[in-house]
């Protein structure tokens, strides 16, 4: 019999990570239904919106139905499930709502802002001064800068994110010089459809878009969703047909986020609220630990993100962690909505933040840790707050 090779890695990936415990933010795992979904038929398929494609009568009502979801979900007027990425879905932003040369205002990479490269476009990059004790950004000094540059365009969020970022105050300011606010929720869009974080349509956003598959746990790809009508053409122009960035929308990876938006409708709400009391939790433990948690005086965190400030140490833990079978990120940003999925709570938080601070301070190696982890990994295998049973 004939033997994949590419196979084989897979199965050797799959049966790795499913010993280890992910604290990685960015990362999240779908539900069992949203993953048969995303291997059906679909993936196979083209449709286009002028109708060249035939034998699209139900991957057309599907289009349809996931906006619907998508819109019911957030709270908006319109929404664009085709985008593929988060990535794209800022620059769909970018394309839609500014021009060469325009000033374009989010926060700094180094204060965790997202790393966007707008020099090929042209247009004039301004960052948000930060507050690095209270993790936000300084709002007066913000406001000064907004009257100053005058952007067209300003992007709230972040990949390192604790703490609702001030939409209200941004948004005030940017109505007196006429800029667009676009609010990238790819951290915390889980969050906000719990009804956890933020608000950021009824803060005054225009634009809310980001990742599909970071705390909101679909498929890898991104959305942009608007709270009336007004951009709508604007965003049609690059994300519609003829195309500009998007072309063939990956209709298995739609099926999947509709699922996951229907999951979300039912069990968002507890899911939401159960990675921010893991967060916390887990800041908590490593806190008592000895561990340098970013902002005790704040409750650590609003999100699922924690920081451990790590001093120059960051790839030696990384590392460290890693040989223990607990996958964290090269910033040590620590992220809850993954392992909520599988179903922990506060007493594995406590169990996590005891075994990561001891590896920290050196007090055990990971070798020594690593069979724990596996067997605690081994205990949470089935994902939650998702459809449940045997599918067609
Ligand atoms: C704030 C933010 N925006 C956009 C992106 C890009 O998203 P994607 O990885 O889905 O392209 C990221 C990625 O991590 C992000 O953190």
């Amino acid at each position: 019999m004939s033997k994949s090779h590419i196979m084989d890695i897979v199965k050797r990936h799959e049966d790795w990570r499913s010993q280890c415990i992910n604290l990685i933010p960015s990362e999240n795992i779908m539900s069992p239904l949203a993953r048969k979904a995303i291997a059906s038929d679909l993936g196979h398929r083209y449709t286009n919106p002028e109708g060249f494609y035939r034998g699209t009568k139900f991957s057309d009502e599907l289009i349809e139905e996931v906006e619907k979801l998508a819109c019911r979900l957030f709270g908006a007027k319109v929404a664009f499930v085709n985008v593929l990425s988060g990535h794209m879905a800022v620059l769909s932003a970018l394309f839609a709502l500014s021009e060469t040369r325009d000033v374009i205002m989010m926060p700094s990479p180094e204060d965790g802002g997202y790393p966007l490269n707008v020099a090929p476009l042209a247009r004039k990059l301004v960052y948000f001064p930060f507050d690095k004790e209270n993790m936000n950004i300084d709002v007066d000094a913000a406001v000064e800068r907004i009257s100053e540059t005058k952007p067209k365009l300003i992007f709230l969020g972040a990949s390192l994110f604790l703490f609702p970022h001030p939409v209200r105050e941004i948004c005030k300011v940017a109505n007196e010089v006429e800029a667009t606010v676009v609010y990238d929720g790819s951290h915390v869009l889980g969050l906000i459809a719990g009804g956890e974080f933020q608000k950021p349509f009824t803060e005054g956003a225009s634009v809310l878009l980001g990742s599909t598959h970071k705390s909101l746990p679909g498929p890898q790809g991104g959305i942009v969703l608007l709270k009336d009508d007004e951009l709508a053409e604007r965003f049609k122009e690059v994300l519609g047909f003829p195309p500009v960035l998007v072309d063939n929308i990956h209709l298995h990876r739609l099926a999947a986020l509709g699922i996951t938006l229907e999951e979300m409708l039912v069990y968002g709400k507890e899911y939401a609220k159960q990675i921010v009391k893991n967060a916390k939790a887990l800041a908590e433990t490593l806190y008592k630990g000895g561990i340098d948690v970013a902002c005790p005086h704040l409750g650590f965190t609003r999100s699922h993100q924690i920081l451990i400030r790590a001093g120059g140490r960051e790839r030696e833990i990384a590392n460290l962690l890693e040989r223990a079978n607990i996958i964290v990120d090269e910033e040590i940003r620590l992220g809850t909505q993954e392992v909520t999925r599988r179903g922990m709570k506060e007493r594995e938080m406590k169990i996590l933040g005891e075994v990561i601070s001891e590896l920290i301070n050196g007090e055990r190696k990971p070798e020594d840790v690593r069979d724990y982890v596996i067997e605690l990994s081994k205990e949470f295998q089935d994902v939650h707050y998702c459809f449940k049973g045997d599918f067609p």
